[in-house]
């Protein structure tokens, strides 16, 4: 990264981080989402809340109708053609996803991640399918494996567009998951120093580099993208890359620190409609 690109971000670094990461400390996960709400409002009076789902390109209509475009005839259907299959297809002894999974898989997915008492800790959708598969005397898929999970979610996700986003946070036990990814949000690291937050808080709608941020919310409703046509990126490999921008050790895929940031972030887009899979830069 450029030094003129990182004293422009730094120069944006104002309070609020720290309003929003220390005042807040202990709020409801919803007055977090609603401040998180007013200080993009706030900052861009003219973009409505549900343009949100489409992140950066909310902030650029030139981007955002060469996306409409693409979308009309996505260039990826034959991954998520290759999703239904793997959905379709049976377990060894007969079952399918859908006996498995609540309500046959349907409308679930903005259900997730979600924290299950049982197991004392947060469950993604990636967690319950693969819940699913061992139960029924199948492996494990690999955290994160794009030609697995990947695919599988391309299309299963696709069974939950137009559900709103609703996660729960219910209970001391999630209650601290839910701080300890809301942590890692707000957290500086790598040798940039940078959280989530001075990207995706203070400096949403602004250009680093060729590409413009985009806020927090609405970015846990859309996965898994597909970037530059037919590179599916899962949510938590993003998470990676964003880590690996500011030099930072991101932790594995599928890790207690993950699944807990995801489950913080994703409830940011409570409210917000679910829409799987979209086109990226
Ligand atoms: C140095 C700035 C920077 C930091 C720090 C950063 N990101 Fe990003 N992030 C970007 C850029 C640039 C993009 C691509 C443009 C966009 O969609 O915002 C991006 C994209 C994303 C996207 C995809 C948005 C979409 O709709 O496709 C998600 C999700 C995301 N980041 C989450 C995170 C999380 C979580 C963290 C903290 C672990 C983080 N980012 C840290 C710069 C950053």
């Amino acid at each position: 990264m450029k030094q003129q690109t990182i004293a422009k971000l730094l120069a944006g670094l104002t309070g609020l981080g720290i309003a929003l990461g220390v005042a807040t400390a202990h709020a409801t996960p919803e007055q977090d989402r609603q401040e998180f709400i007013k200080y993009y409002t706030a900052k861009y009076p003219n973009i409505k809340l549900d343009d949100y789902v489409y992140g950066a390109l909310a902030f650029d209509a030139d981007s955002k109708a060469q996306y409409d475009a693409i979308m009309e005839f996505p260039p990826y259907e034959s991954q998520i053609e290759k999703g239904r299959k793997m959905w379709e297809t049976p377990f060894k002894n007969g079952k399918t996803y859908a006996d498995c999974l609540p309500n046959g898989g349907k409308q679930i997915a903005g259900n997730y991640p979600m924290f299950d008492e049982a197991k004392g800790k947060v469950v993604t959708l990636e967690n319950a399918i693969n819940d699913c598969r061992t139960a029924n005397g199948e492996e494990a898929f690999k955290p994160g494996d794009k030609n697995t999970f990947g695919f599988l979610t391309a299309y299963m996700r696709t069974l939950s567009d137009g559900m709103l986003m609703n996660i729960k946070v219910e209970g001391p036990k999630a209650m601290a998951a839910y701080e300890d990814g809301k942590k890692t949000f707000f957290a500086r690291k790598g040798q940039l120093n940078f959280a989530c937050a001075s990207c995706h808080v203070q400096n949403a709608g602004v250009r680093l580099r060729s590409e413009l941020i985009s806020p927090a919310v609405g970015h846990a409703v859309h996965w898994p993208v597909f970037r530059g046509g037919d590179n599916l990126v899962t949510l938590q490999n993003r998470y990676t890359g964003c880590f690996k921008q500011v030099r930072a050790v991101p932790p594995a895929v599928n890790s207690v620190t993950m699944n807990n940031l995801e489950y913080f972030h994703s409830s940011l887009s409570n409210g917000l409609p679910m829409k799987a899979s979209v086109f990226r830069k």
